[in-house]
């Protein structure tokens, strides 16, 4: 019988995707519902021959090199990869898989949710029913921002910017998008491409945020950006918190330059810029774009393949 291949989980997964981790691996689990530290990274993958890690192990140049020489895979349950320094990775030789596609569909919904949470004072007007401060119908209360009809500026078309505008279509929203190239999307041929962000800028009734976090990306949404929106603009960002400068965006909502947000990432998550909870026209979600038990089974077998293709000297099907 050949030896199964050790396997640091520095998660608790979803029950489908451990019974088949631990059927075909021999796994070393965090036992924690808590993300582990890096020191206890560094300290459990000592002999193992792979990790499966989420978007909470940061993969920093010094957690890499410190790294066992044991370690021959790294497969994130993400698609997102800012969290692993793929340089200092793939320096030591270590291959690495990500999970594309099967949480497209759940993270385009969830940014159909906070277009209309936010545009619709969803949660100023669901906390008014709670608070039993919803005295009577009225022609001028809980009035939000119309969305049918408007035009969507996707920001990165992307799987999921393209899964983004297929719903928007929906609510015979007009598309508009900045990607480094133009798109060849089936269904999408009416869709306005921007190779400038400022032009983008300047059509979006509506925002929304679909490109990865890069250093290129790192706050691309600042005052300024946001001073070139129309006004009473709506935001969503479903793609990662860093993207836009929480102060520009507290401030442009505190004037009405933008009407809402619909945020479900954050800078420096879970912690966040307190300033939101202040206001009434933001609809904030906990990172829950792919929070589905069909989407988490999905990339846990993602993650799985990854490894299972690696450790039988297959090409990783997923790799970064
Ligand atoms: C990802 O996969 O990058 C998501 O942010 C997790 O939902």
């Amino acid at each position: 019988m050949t030896k199964k291949a050790k396997i640091l989980a520095t998660r608790q997964f979803p029950k489908n995707v451990l019974d088949r981790l631990y059927q075909d691996y021999d796994v070393t689990i965090n036992p924690s519902l808590n993300p582990m530290s890096p020191e206890d990274v560094i300290e459990k993958s000592k002999g193992m021959d792979g990790i499966i890690c989420d978007p909470t192990c940061l993969f920093d140049p010094e957690l890499v090199a410190a790294l066992d020489d044991s370690v021959k895979i790294i497969t994130t349950f993400s698609v997102g990869y800012d969290h692993l320094n793929v340089d200092a990775i793939k320096g030591r030789g270590i291959a690495l898989g990500n999970t594309p596609d099967v949480l497209t569909d759940a993270t385009a919904d969830i940014t159909l949710l906070c277009m209309l949470g936010a545009s619709r004072m969803a949660y100023s007007a669901g906390q008014a029913l709670r608070r039993g401060d919803w005295k009577s119908w009225s022609p001028i209360e809980f009035l939000g921002t119309h969305m049918s009809g408007k035009k969507l500026a996707i920001l990165g078309m992307g799987r999921i910017g393209e899964a983004v505008a297929r719903r928007a279509k929906g609510f015979d929203m007009q598309i508009h998008y900045h990607n480094r190239r133009q798109v060849e999307a089936r269904g999408l041929e009416d869709a306005t491409y921007h190779s400038e962000l400022g032009s983008l800028l300047a059509e979006a009734e509506f925002l929304s945020i679909n490109c990865p976090l890069t250093p290129n990306t790192h706050h691309l949404i600042n005052e300024a950006a946001i001073n070139q929106l129309p006004d009473g603009a709506v935001l969503v960002n479903t793609a990662r918190g860093p993207i836009v400068d929480d102060s520009a965006v507290i401030n442009a909502l505190k004037s009405g330059k933008l009407a809402a947000a619909g945020l479900d990432v954050f800078e420096g998550e879970p912690d966040f810029n307190k300033g939101y909870l202040d206001l009434k026209n933001v609809f904030l979600l906990p990172h829950i774009g792919s929070a589905t038990h069909e989407t988490r089974d999905q990339m846990g077998f993602k993650c799985l393949d990854n490894l299972d293709a690696f450790f039988s000297g297959q090409p990783v099907p997923n790799p970064i």
